[in-house]
């Protein structure tokens, strides 16, 4: 475009002009200039954007840092402009969601149909005493009643707590019991790499540690036998075929407030128990949408696709609700990317006429390896936008991406934003040159900055702690049950600032290159894991006495985990415990938390009061300097 800078440095890729030029936002400029001089301003127009039952008095209340409250007096319910408002127009017959599962069955849901499965299981939640306020945990496969689930529970004003399915039984009992849900709704199985994970043996198991849950419902999704609990199990396909739940279809969306919660999603943080964030019905909302509009782009006849699970932020964002809020059409696949060849993707992009393809660095360097013949063999050209997510993007893979998905005509959107953030805060859109590897600018209205030890911004080029200095609707609120933590987390480092937990440097023309986090979060395949959560699942192993987890750079996966074991008296190293503990992490955690590498140690580093000093363990493994090892006692 013509008034692109055309001094930018480094290995710039400038706007492809034909995308540019009919973009939702062809000039950025006027809303990165439009939400600096007036961030109120900007939030208030494009929540006019959407429909409400009655409208805020006010956009930003900040009269009780760091408990930001937006649009305030505000009446909405996300399924008003998810589902509500589009079924009252011609979009009733456009297609929200098409579906392909592993084993190939296809199914699609309009906006007509998908409203129709939400409100009939919405009266199933209400026969069931779920209403506003309570808790349900959703423990599903990628499949299509993972949405229907989700939306229900929005709908009725319930707060939606989703458990990944690739987690496992400590992993669920935790967030089953922490969040105090009364239901959970899982499946009998699901298919993940050719092989069914059996989720309701999981549910079961969960159940034996917790009292909680009154109910459980399931999915018939296998068909594989599972164990019924009389009186507590119900199975979803009979509950919503009874007279009941068909006279339902007159369930009225509940009126929430603005600052009603949404849902709890659990993260990782560097201590202690995985932490509930919450969103809220009306900022969440807000944020999802406009974010989504602008950077990817979305037109009334696009096909998109989020290859992420509905069971991580980027599946409640940008897999169900940002697609739905925006009228569009999404693409959901059950199962694996290499199941049963390394081109399942690219078939897929290709069957369906996929335009917007977002996923992660992690999937493109293991479909790489692979080499360039898979995606060639196939008619990519739908491809308008791809995007990228979850971790730094590696130039290589996004050479690559570009070159043999993209055919170098599409623009790659690095967006970096977290399970906090809700939505994306640093991110290109199809009008601003990228660079690769870069996430480049903060989305109009998020002002951020790179601080030292002190809190003071560092200089062009050098690394710092990552901060955001202003509010944005889709932050979370707090964390469940304990607001004492979201302070103490997120804004005490540096009073007035947010700590994202990642370190960055930023460049001469104000791109940010973030660099990794800077606490104990490793980001295994881009998946966000705790060393507190996986070092509680090891000393739960009867063998194991203490242990300490660190992540290390790994060719595909990114980071991958290393865990130093120090066995109980009358146990002894050996091949097969290595194994048995790998296998019993993966049972309690799940597949994803299985450590790359174990070795058994007579000690480990700690400070003086007592501290495991994982920097020291990491600093040992890269053979680098140990650094400042003052306060080591060993
Ligand atoms: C952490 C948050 C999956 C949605 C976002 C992940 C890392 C995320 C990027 C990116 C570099 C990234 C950061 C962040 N991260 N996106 N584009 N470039 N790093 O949400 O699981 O809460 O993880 O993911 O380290 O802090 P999350």
């Amino acid at each position: 475009m013509s008034d692109q800078p055309s001094s930018l440095h480094g290995d710039v890729y400038h706007p492809v002009p034909e995308i540019a030029r009919q973009a939702n936002v062809p000039n950025p400029e006027l809303y990165y200039k439009e939400a600096s001089e007036d961030l109120e301003g900007y939030w208030d127009r494009r929540a006019k954007e959407l429909e409400w039952y009655a409208p805020w008095t006010k956009v930003l209340d900040d009269s009780n840092k760091p408990f930001f409250k937006w649009f305030i007096d505000g009446k909405t319910n996300i399924v008003l402009n998810a589902l509500d408002r589009h079924v009252k127009t011609w979009r009733r017959n456009k297609l929200a969601l098409i579906w392909e599962g592993e084993t190939g069955e296809l199914r699609t849901f309009s906006y007509h149909a998908l409203n129709r499965e939400v409100t009939h299981f919405s009266g199933v939640l209400r026969s069931m005493g779920i209403s506003k306020g309570d808790r349900v945990t959703i423990y599903l496969p990628r499949i299509p009643e993972a949405w229907i689930a989700m939306l229900a529970c929005a709908k009725v004003g319930a707060v939606h707590s989703v458990v990944y399915g690739g987690f496992s039984v400590e992993a669920l009992h935790g967030r089953i019991e922490d969040s105090g849900s009364r239901l959970i709704i899982t499946a009998d199985g699901g298919y993940m790499g050719g092989k069914i994970v059996e989720l309701k043996n999981i549910v079961d198991e969960a159940l034996t540690r917790t009292a909680h849950p009154e109910n459980v419902i399931v999915v018939r999704r296998t068909g594989k036998p599972v164990n019924m609990e009389a009186g507590r199990d119900f199975w979803y396909h009979e509950l919503m075929s009874l007279p009941l739940t068909r006279n339902a279809s007159k369930v009225e969306t509940e009126v929430m407030d603005a600052e009603d919660p949404l849902f709890i999603l659990y993260t990782s943080g560097t201590t202690g128990k995985p932490k509930a964030i919450v969103h809220t019905h009306g900022g969440y909302q807000v944020g999802v949408y406009a974010t989504l509009h602008d950077v990817f782009d979305l037109k009334e006849e696009d096909r998109w696709w989020c290859t992420a699970d509905p069971g991580w932020i980027t599946g409640h964002s940008y897999i169900v609700y940002g697609p739905l809020l925006n009228g569009a059409t999404s693409f959901m696949y059950e199962g694996g990317p290499t199941y049963p060849f390394p081109d399942r993707w690219w078939s897929m992009i290709a069957k369906y006429g996929i335009n917007i393809f977002y996923t992660t660095p992690t999937a493109i360097r293991g479909l790489m390896r692979f080499g360039e013949a898979w995606p060639n063999r196939h008619d990519l050209s739908t491809l308008r936008l791809l995007g990228s997510v979850g971790e730094p993007i590696n130039p290589e893979a996004w050479r690559w991406f570009h070159k043999n998905v993209g055919k170098e005509k599409c623009p790659i959107m690095d967006t970096w934003w977290q399970t906090e953030t809700g939505a994306f805060m640093i991110t290109p859109m199809p009008a601003i040159p990228t660079k690769p590897g870069s996430a480049t600018r903060p989305y109009p209205g998020v002002e951020m900055d790179i601080v030292d030890e002190k809190g003071v911004p560092v200089k062009t080029g050098e690394e710092g702690f990552l901060v955001i200095k202003k509010p944005w609707p889709a932050m979370m609120r707090t964390i469940y049950n304990d607001p004492e933590r979201y302070v103490q987390t997120y804004w005490s480092k540096f009073p007035g600032m947010y700590l994202a937990g990642d370190s960055a440097r930023r460049d001469e023309d104000g791109y940010y290159w973030i660099i990794g986090r800077v606490d104990d979060v490793i980001k295994v395949s881009g998946y966000r894991l705790g060393t507190a959560e996986l070092e509680s699942a090891f000393v739960s192993h009867h063998a194991v006495a203490e242990t300490a987890v660190i992540g290390l750079p790994h060719e595909l996966k990114g980071v991958a985990i290393h865990a130093y074991v120090i066995l109980k008296a009358g146990h002894e190293p050996s091949e097969a415990l290595i194994e048995e503990l790998r296998h019993h992490i993966a049972h309690e955690m799940g597949p994803i938390a299985k450590p790359e590498r174990i070795e058994f140690v007579k000690s480990l580093p700690k400070t003086r009061s007592g501290k495991i000093m994982r920097r020291v363990l990491k600093a040992r493994a890269l053979g680098i300097s140990e650094g400042d090892i003052s306060t080591l006692e060993e």
